[in-house]
Formats: C-alpha cells, structure tokens, sequence
C-alpha cells in the first residue's frame, strides 16, 4: 500500500499548509506545531506568539519526502480517540473502564470566554468558609465528633458564584501537636461546598481551606487533555554506525504521511509509537526520553493560573478557623455531620508521626528496625521517581545497605542495593513509557507487569509500585489500562506466591507553577489516584496513602516529598512487611478510645 508522492505537487502542498498554518497562528496567537513548517514568518509568529515550547531539545527533520502508509489510526471506536491509540480491552475490561469514566466525573465547568478575563471566574480572596456549629448538645466539640466546615465561593466581582467545579483542598491541623488530617470536600453544585473533618486529637484545631483551581482552569485542564494529549514530547534516538536520527514518539501521534515505527509490547499489549527514522530501520532505535513541552493556551489564558491570586490560594474564615476539641465523650455517639458523609480516612499525623485508621498499626523504625524487619528479605521497587525516593531513602539511612551500581542514569536506574550480612537486596525499576526522564536505554525500558511475571515472590519479598505523574497529560484510558495490565500481574503473582507483600503508592499533592499545572495538575492527579485506588480495591494488596500523607502534613506540596514524609511512608511499608505480634482490633467508625487512635 505504498504510494510515491512526485516533488512538485508535494511543495504545493507544503506551500499551502505553511501558508495556512502562518494565518492560524496570527489569528490564535497560537502555535500549530504539527506542521514543522520553516520560515521566518513562522519563527517569529512564534516568538510572537504567546506559546512557548519548553526544554525542546531536538528538531526532527520531516521534510516529508518518503512513503505514505495506510492512516495509522483506527476506526474501531474502541481503538482510538482523537489520534491517540488505545490497548483493545476485554468485555469485562472496557465495561470496568466506563464504571472507572463514570466514577470520576467531575461537575460541569464554565465555557470560557475568548479573550479570558477573570472577573467571573472563581477569587479565593472573596470567598470564605465558616465553621457550622457543632451538632451536639453543649455546643462543644469532643475527639470523635464530626466538624463541618461551609464553604462560600464568589468571583473576582464579588458576586457569588453559581455553580460548581472548583478543586478544593480542605485540612486540619495543629503545629504545635504535629496533627494534621485531611478533610473531605463535598461539591454542592451552587457555588457553595461543604469539608468535612473527623476530629481525631484533644486541643485546638485549625481548619485550612485551599483552592487549587477554579472551575474555570478545570475547563481548560480538560480541553488541554482533549485537544493535546500529545503536548509533553517524547523523542526517541536512532542510531546504526554513523548514522543516527531522532524521531517523536508517542501513544498519541497526530496521523500524518509519514511511516511509523510499532513498539507496542507483545505481552501486555501496552501500545507505543515512533516516526520511523529515514535513513534507518525501526529496529536501530536505542533510547526513549522527554524532548520537550507545548504550551499552546489562547490569549490570557494563563491567568488562570497565577501562584497567589487563583492557584493553590488559601480561602480565608469568615468567623474563627478553629475549634478546640475535648476529650471523648464516653457513652454517647459521636456528633456526625449534618452531611452526614463518611470521611474513609487512611490516617492522620499526631506528633509528626502517621498514624493508620485502616487496620496495621504503624510503627516506627529507626535503622537497626529497618535492617531487623527487612532481614532475609528482597524489596522491588517499581515506578516512577517518587518510588525512586523510597530506594534513595533506605541507601541513606542503612549504612550497610551497599548501592550496586553500574553506571545507572541517577534518574533512571535501574538500581540494586544488598545489605550482605543482613541478606537484604533493594532493587528499583522506573516504569514503561511515557516516562518524562531524561534518556532511558531501550534495554531498560520495562513494563512493570512484565516484570512482576519475572519475580518469584513469596513470604520474604515486598513488591512496592508507584505509577502515576507521567500519565496525566494523556487521556485516562491509557492510565486505566496501563494499570489494568499491572494488576492481571499482581493477581498472577499473588496466585502463585500468596505470602508476598504488594504495596501501591498512591499519587502525592505537588507545588504547582504555571508548567507543573499543564504537564501533571493535582486535578490531574486527583482523578488517577481515584482510578488507582478503585482498581486495587479488594486485592490483598495495601496501600501507601500519598495523597493523605502529603495532604495533612504541615510541610508544602511537593512532588517528591520531604524526607519527613517519606519517613512515615517507610514506616507505613515496613509496618505491613513486619507486624506487630499483638493484633489490635481493627478500627471501626462507630467509636474511638484514646487507644485506638494513639493518643495517650
Ligand atoms: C513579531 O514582533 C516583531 C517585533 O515586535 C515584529 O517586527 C514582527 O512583525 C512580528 N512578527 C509577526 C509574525 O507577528
Ligand atoms: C532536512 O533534510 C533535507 C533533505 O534530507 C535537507 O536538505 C535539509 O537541510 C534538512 N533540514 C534540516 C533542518 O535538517
Ligand atoms: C526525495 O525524492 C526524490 C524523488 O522522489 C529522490 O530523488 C530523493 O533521493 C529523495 N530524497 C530523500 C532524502 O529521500
Ligand atoms: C447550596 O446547596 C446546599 C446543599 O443543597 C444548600 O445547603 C445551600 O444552602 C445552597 N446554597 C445556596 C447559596 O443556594
Ligand atoms: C495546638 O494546640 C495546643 C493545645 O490545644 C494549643 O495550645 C496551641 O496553641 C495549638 N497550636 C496551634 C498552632 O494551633
Ligand atoms: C502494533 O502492533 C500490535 C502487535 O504487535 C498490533 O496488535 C497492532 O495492531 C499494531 N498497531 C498498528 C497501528 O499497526
Ligand atoms: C483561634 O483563632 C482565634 C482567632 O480566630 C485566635 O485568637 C486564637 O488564638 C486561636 N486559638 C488557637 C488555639 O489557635
């Protein structure tokens, strides 16, 4: 099905997309990308422009003189969406996809107006929030009860708003105590929100309310994942003797005429693409990395995400922002709230320290811990870098813990450590692409569900996976499949070796500038981590709440978090892997003691 294009008519062709694509960026003031047209005009149409491309580091030379192939894309509905490609699923796959759809829609969000002015959007300065009072007699808060929080939002006019779809955090927290909890945020759909908190420690509590988005920017954060889900690049090098080229690749690559390379995964199906090389065969490809980033909004868009004004702002109290909560009342049910919303916490920090409402107690491990609980044992890390800091945690603090390393890329890995006279080994592998790292070698380019098929297991290995922040530029479906194909691995694992520990890191909160908001938005992350969390629940898996851990904690959003918490993360890890002789009864919503939640 190849067909020779003859020169002549191919320059008119280019001729007239160069011409178009110069009228549409000076009518935009955007930049069409896709044609990688050159010529003055367009150079500095794009400097012009109010677009940027970040961190591009190679231009591919597609001066489209070679074959034409067959559309890459499919016209089974299944197999795409727009241009991107997803895996074909099972029936019982694609109707658990559209549960996962359905589970995470987010309200409605307002259309924007073109050119963008923020008088109607969402202004935390005028909004507020007001702490209802409490539901119990007395009109005082104990350890238990449940405090509701209203939150009023308004435009940069003041006027209140009228619907909903802001991205709202909510937390409780005492610094002195070293407390924090996350609280649970309900949308009314009216401009008006409810958090809820469940009170956890005696003293004061104070109530922060954040927003992290307007609704208005969760408009564009949409249309950014429909419209380019392709505008983090990655490239891939080619090279055979002297030759060597650079091509883009992606799961979504725009159909163009131009041959492409097919590096779909036999096993897991996962699918890849290239542009084929010119000069050489899709077999010379040697590495994949991030080449760079588009940033393609329409005229002040980008005023929707200004650090102070409208992202990650505090959202002040109308009234005082905290409570002060007595002891538990004994013999009497809690005070719910009027919301009556059950909060599903993991767990909260007092004293600095997590402490889990889920069933494990965790404890604290100090080094010779460490070394003691993973005596004998073999921990894989699997994941992107925010598990890679789990490897680099332990290297820290285990000094015999000895790092192997063969001239590994320090982000990539893949890492080996071995405590020999303890018989502990700690291997870390970065996940398949896309992966945002620098240069990642073919050879080393590895799903992680085929990796969990090469692991034994067994009562003396931990499997620890953390899968999320490279995939929040691309449709869901490609997170939702990605993570379907890990757990056909976990379940294959856990079949044949029951004793193994299989532990899911969950997606963090991070500080956002304008790039880190378009390439991995915590609304981004927000709607994976719900993916993540709904497609391991039920397997004898446990999870390391991130989102939680990162949300209640005093120190700022990071995407790799501070060394305190990655330190009650391990705990967390090291507490399933090695628990305590002395079962305590698993926690239970109806009532606390002050045993049950630690407090003494
Ligand atoms: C870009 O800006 C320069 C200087 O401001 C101007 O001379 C030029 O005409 C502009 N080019 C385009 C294509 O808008
Ligand atoms: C692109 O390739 C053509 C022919 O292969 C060559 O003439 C031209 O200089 C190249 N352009 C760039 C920017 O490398
Ligand atoms: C481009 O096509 C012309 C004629 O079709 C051919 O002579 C030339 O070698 C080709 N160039 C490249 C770089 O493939
Ligand atoms: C919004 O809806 C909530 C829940 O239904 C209600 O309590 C509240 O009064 C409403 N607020 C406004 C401003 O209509
Ligand atoms: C924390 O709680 C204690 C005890 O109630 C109180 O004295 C202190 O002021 C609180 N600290 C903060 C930062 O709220
Ligand atoms: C890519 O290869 C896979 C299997 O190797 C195949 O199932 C799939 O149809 C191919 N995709 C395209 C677009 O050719
Ligand atoms: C609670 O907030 C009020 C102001 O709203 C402040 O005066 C008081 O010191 C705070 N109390 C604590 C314990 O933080």
């Amino acid at each position: 099905m190849k067909v020779s294009l003859c020169l002549p008519k191919y320059s008119t062709i280019f001729l007239f997309l160069a011409l178009a694509a110069t009228i549409f960026v000076l009518r935009h003031m955007e930049v069409l990308q896709w044609f990688e047209v050159s010529g003055s005009k367009l150079e500095q149409a794009r400097e012009n422009s109010t677009s940027k491309e970040i961190m591009f580091q190679h231009e591919v030379n597609s001066s489209i003189n070679t074959t034409i192939i067959v559309p890459r894309v499919s016209t089974v509905p299944d197999m795409h969406q727009g241009f991107c490609t997803f895996k074909p699923l099972s029936l019982k796959d694609a109707q658990e996809e559209r549960l996962l759809l359905e589970s995470i829609t987010w309200p409605e969000t307002p259309v924007l107006p073109d050119p963008l002015s923020l008088e109607k959007t969402t202004d935390p300065a005028h909004s507020n929030f007001i702490i209802l009072p409490p539901q119990r007699e007395g009109g005082q808060w104990h350890v238990g009860d449940q405090l509701e929080v209203r939150i009023n939002m308004y435009d940069f006019e003041g006027h209140p708003k009228k619907s909903g779809g802001d991205f709202l955090l909510a937390r409780l927290h005492n610094l002195t105590l070293g407390a924090g909890v996350a609280g649970h945020v309900v949308d009314h759909l009216n401009g008006s929100y409810s958090a809820v908190f469940t009170l956890l420690w005696e003293g004061s509590a104070q109530v922060q309310v954040t927003l992290v988005h307007p609704s208005e920017a969760v408009t564009l954060l949409r249309r950014l994942s429909n419209e380019q889900p392709d505008r983090v690049r990655f490239q891939s090098i080619f090279r055979s003797g002297p030759i060597s080229e650079t091509t883009f690749c992606n799961v979504c690559l725009r159909p163009t005429q131009l041959p492409v390379c097919n590096y779909t995964d036999v096993r897991t199906g996962e699918p890849w693409f290239c542009f084929k090389p010119k000069k050489l065969s899709c077999g010379a490809r040697i590495n994949h990395f991030m080449g760079g980033f588009i940033q393609k909004l329409k005229k002040k868009e980008e005023n929707l995400f200004q650090s102070g004004v409208n992202m990650k702002v505090p959202i002040r109290a109308s009234g005082p922002g905290n409570v002060t909560v007595l002891p538990k009342k004994e013999g009497q049910p809690e005070a719910k709230s009027s919301s009556s919303l059950k909060s599903g916490l993991s767990g909260y920090y007092y004293q600095g320290v997590w402490r889990s409402l889920v069933a494990t107690t965790v404890r604290q491990f100090n080094p010779p811990a460490i070394s003691q609980c993973l005596k004998g044992k073999v921990v894989h890390l699997y994941g992107d870098s925010t598990i890679r800091q789990w490897f680099e945690h332990l290297i820290a603090v285990l000094p015999d813990l000895k790092e192997i390393n063969l001239h590994s890329h320090r982000q990539v890995g893949p890492f080996q450590a071995l405590d020999y006279a303890n018989n502990i080994l700690v291997t870390y592998r970065c996940h398949g692409p896309p992966i945002r790292f620098s240069s990642v070698p073919i050879s080393e380019l590895r799903y992680i569900a085929n990796e969990l098929d090469d692991v034994k297991g067994g009562t003396d290995t931990v499997i620890v996976i953390g899968i999320w922040s490279h995939f929040s530029t691309f449709p869901i479906e490609v997170y939702i499949r990605r993570l379907q194909s890990i757990r056909r691995a976990v379940v294959r694992l856990l079949d044949r070796a029951p004793g193994t520990l299989v532990v899911i890191r969950t997606a963090n909160l991070k500080a956002l500038g304008l790039y880190e908001t378009l390439t991995n938005s915590d609304w981004y992350s927000l709607l994976r981590d719900k993916v993540l969390r709904a497609m391991f629940k039920g397997l004898n898996v446990h999870l390391v709440d991130a989102w939680e851990m990162t949300l209640a904690h005093y120190l700022p959003h990071s995407l790799h978090p501070q060394p305190p918490i990655i330190k009650n993360m391990i705990d967390v890890i090291l507490s399933y892997a090695c628990p305590q002789r002395v079962t305590r009864r698993l926690f239970d919503w109806g009532g606390f003691t002050n045993e049950d939640v630690g407090i003494h």
